[in-house]
């Protein structure tokens, strides 16, 4: 059984991360979604919270399962028996990041490949990052991410202890 690693900080899922989880399920016989436990950078949602999201939002497709990781990608990998990174490319500027961690990876174990899909013209802008920044400032993600990670968002936003940068016109 082929079984590819679709690796990620997935912080939340968007639709764009849905639709590679999608694509990769069609080619690979099984995908495993793996949320890195510790990116280097602030995260909104916990692993448990990021894994639940993702299980939501994937649980129509029998061939993907996901789960969390710590350490290496490449341990993660041999761990699970996988051949196989899946990654999504949305423009040209992603290229870069994907080549340097695809040659790291690859000389850490030289058995393991990476597999670049392109993502669907219509998620080529999306980006958790900017998402947060848009909930955080009162904005609306409705159409960008599933109904229950938009709300995910909008209750774990509401909860922060640093309500002032919504502009008072939009809450008053
Ligand atoms: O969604 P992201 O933040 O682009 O995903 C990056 C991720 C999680 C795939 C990458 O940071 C990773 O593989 N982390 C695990 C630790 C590791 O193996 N680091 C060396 C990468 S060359």
């Amino acid at each position: 059984m082929t079984l590819a690693l679709y690796p990620g900080s997935f912080d939340p899922a968007t639709y764009g991360h849905l639709d590679i989880a999608r694509r990769a399920a069609a080619i690979f016989e099984h995908v495993v979604v793996a949320v890195y436990d510790a990116p280097p950078k602030n995260v909104l949602f916990s692993t448990e919270e990021r894994v639940t999201l993702l299980r939501e939002s994937l649980r129509d497709a029998p061939n993907i399962t996901v789960d969390s990781f710590t350490g290496l990608l490449v341990d993660y990998a041999k761990h699970r028996g996988a051949k196989v990174i899946v990654r999504g490319l949305r423009a040209i500027s992603d290229f870069e990041m994907e080549f340097q961690m695809a040659l790291l990876n690859r000389k850490m174990e030289p058995a393991l490949d990476v597999v670049c899909l392109m993502t669907s013209v219509q998620y080529t802008f999306l980006s958790s990052s900017i998402l947060k920044e848009i909930v955080n400032l009162g904005g609306n993600v409705d159409g960008l991410v599933p109904k229950h990670i938009a709300e995910a968002m909008r209750e774990k936003l509401a909860g922060r202890t640093d309500p002032g940068e919504i502009p008072r016109y939009l809450t008053s």
